[in-house]
């Protein structure tokens, strides 16, 4: 979507995954072995993953103002204006990373904390393989399950009072997905996967005005990888403990051992 070349790819994967697993050992790699794990290692990692992430893109920008192309989302960032002034140099950058890290690092741990739920509910599994008209729904589902976006923050403008608790204004407050797809008042049996869940206000995409750009997007991208997925690996299946990401803010699945026949 951003017009990448496919060569940097693997180069994106390293750098969202420095910025967003920054308190993951395995992602630690600048540090030596011995001090790894500690919030200084984490700290370092995520300043490493950012300031080579705005390099990069600094460079992309470059190369876009000397060659706008036609249908490029960083030419039209570029060339994008608000109120007739053209975005800053910080403003793009830090539009460009947005998007890097927003549509990568939630759509992957989406589906392989998609296909491990599946595979942890083979009943939900054979009913989804036995009619692949309820993908939509199952999707809705994993999403709610996986919630992929652990929270999101927010300062509060005003005093409210929200059942019983006062908000003041310029109090923090932490939104917690996974908490809230699994509220009893909003979800039948919220502890039970359930692909064909009706109704599912689960709010992985968050709510108000930052509603998640990419919403749609990234349900489609989810539709055709496990359309694909189990056309030609339907018998695919756990064959170990999935290893998960160290982070309160992603809920990433690092390594996800499978076991599938090989088509012919
Ligand atoms: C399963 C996949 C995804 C999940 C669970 C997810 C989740 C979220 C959440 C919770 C927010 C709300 C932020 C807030 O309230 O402060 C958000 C915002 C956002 N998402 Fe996603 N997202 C996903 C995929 C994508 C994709 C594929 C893209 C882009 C291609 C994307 C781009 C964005 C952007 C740009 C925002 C900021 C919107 C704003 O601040 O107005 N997301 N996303």
């Amino acid at each position: 979507m951003m017009g990448l070349e496919q060569k940097d790819w693997p180069l994106m994967f390293e750098l969202t995954n420095k910025v967003l697993g920054s308190g993951d050992p395995e992602y630690q790699t600048d540090i030596p072995e011995a001090e790894r794990g500690t919030g200084a290692a984490a700290r370092l990692t995520a300043m490493t993953g950012f300031a080579t992430m705005f390099a990069y893109f600094r460079e992309r920008l470059e190369e876009r103002r000397a060659n706008p192309r036609e249908n490029d989302l960083i030419t039209l960032l570029l060339e994008s204006e608000i109120d007739g002034e053209k975005l800053s140099e910080g403003d793009l950058l830090a539009f460009c990373f947005l998007l890097i890290v927003a549509g990568n690092e939630t759509t992957r741990n989406a589906i392989s904390g998609g296909l491990q739920v599946l595979c942890e509910h083979p009943e939900e599994k054979a009913k989804l393989l036995k009619d692949m008209s309820l993908l939509d729904s199952a999707i809705e589902e994993i999403l709610r399950w996986v919630s992929p976006v652990h929270h999101m923050a927010r300062t509060v403008t005003a005093d409210v009072e929200i059942r019983g608790k006062t908000l003041k204004a310029g109090d923090r407050l932490i939104m917690w997905y996974p908490s809230v797809n699994r509220d009893e008042e909003m979800f039948v049996d919220p502890y039970r996967f359930d692909i064909t869940r009706t109704p599912n206000d689960h709010l992985a995409f968050g709510i108000g005005e930052h509603f998640c750009l990419g919403s749609g997007f990234a349900k489609k991208e989810l539709k055709v990888m496990f359309q694909e997925l189990f056309r030609r690996f339907p018998d695919i299946d756990l064959a170990g403990p999935p290893e998960r990401l160290r982070s309160n803010f992603i809920n990433g699945v690092k390594h996800l051992p499978v076991k599938f026949t090989p088509e012919r």
